[in-house]
């Protein structure tokens, strides 16, 4: 598995300490508010739960899955939801924490389905930010880190469901994706 990593972006080490300062971040911003924290499976679950377990205020969790890219490197622009909340969102204050933002189109239809759910606030935290690919218009207000365009695997992120038991991040080679 590790011969197919081209380089490693994040050390396991790099990764816990970016996540720390970004709870340590949510929990001084969402005192005294109701704290729902949703990931987004399967990408997010690594990052979720070390976020969750740093957040130093009362909150839930709670999961949504949608499909994206299949077995692909593209997006396909369609976005379908795979499974919904388990609990009502109105009045509360939602965090949705994604693994990475690429196009931003998978985020986008999100917000819009849960918005209409009257919930207090929805924000997004994400722990990588592919920001050269672009092309909706999406405010991402928690950001770990800023990756290149390149096809990113490990800490829950995959490649056709592989490399997600990966404790770093890192680039995968283009020959594994391209034959
Ligand atoms: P978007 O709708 O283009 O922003 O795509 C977001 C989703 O695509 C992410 O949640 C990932 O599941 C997947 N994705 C985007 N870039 C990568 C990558 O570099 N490696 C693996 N999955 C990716
Ligand atoms: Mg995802």
């Amino acid at each position: 598995m590790r011969q197919d990593i081209q380089e490693i972006l994040f050390s396991e080490e790099v990764l816990t300490k970016r996540i720390k300062a970004l709870a340590s971040e949510i929990s001084k911003d969402y005192k005294g508010k109701d704290l729902v924290v949703v990931g987004i499976l399967k990408g997010s679950v690594i990052f979720a739960s070390e976020l969750i377990k740093n957040i130093s205020i009362y909150c839930s969790i709670d999961f949504m899955a949608v499909s994206s890219y299949g077995n692909s490197t593209e997006t396909s622009g369609v976005v379908r939801i795979l499974k919904d909340l388990d609990n009502n969102i109105e009045g509360k204050d939602i965090l949705v924490v994604e693994d990475i933002v690429d196009t931003g189109v998978t985020l986008t239809y999100l917000l819009k389905y849960l918005e209409a759910r009257k919930a207090n606030s929805i924000k997004i935290v994400a722990l990588l930010n592919k920001q050269a690919r672009r092309t909706a218009d999406l405010d991402v207000k928690y950001i770990g880190f800023e990756v290149p365009d390149e096809f990113i695997v490990g800490y829950g992120i995959d490649y056709a469901e592989r490399y997600r038991n990966l404790p770093f991040i890192g680039i995968l080679k283009p020959e594994i994706y391209e034959k």
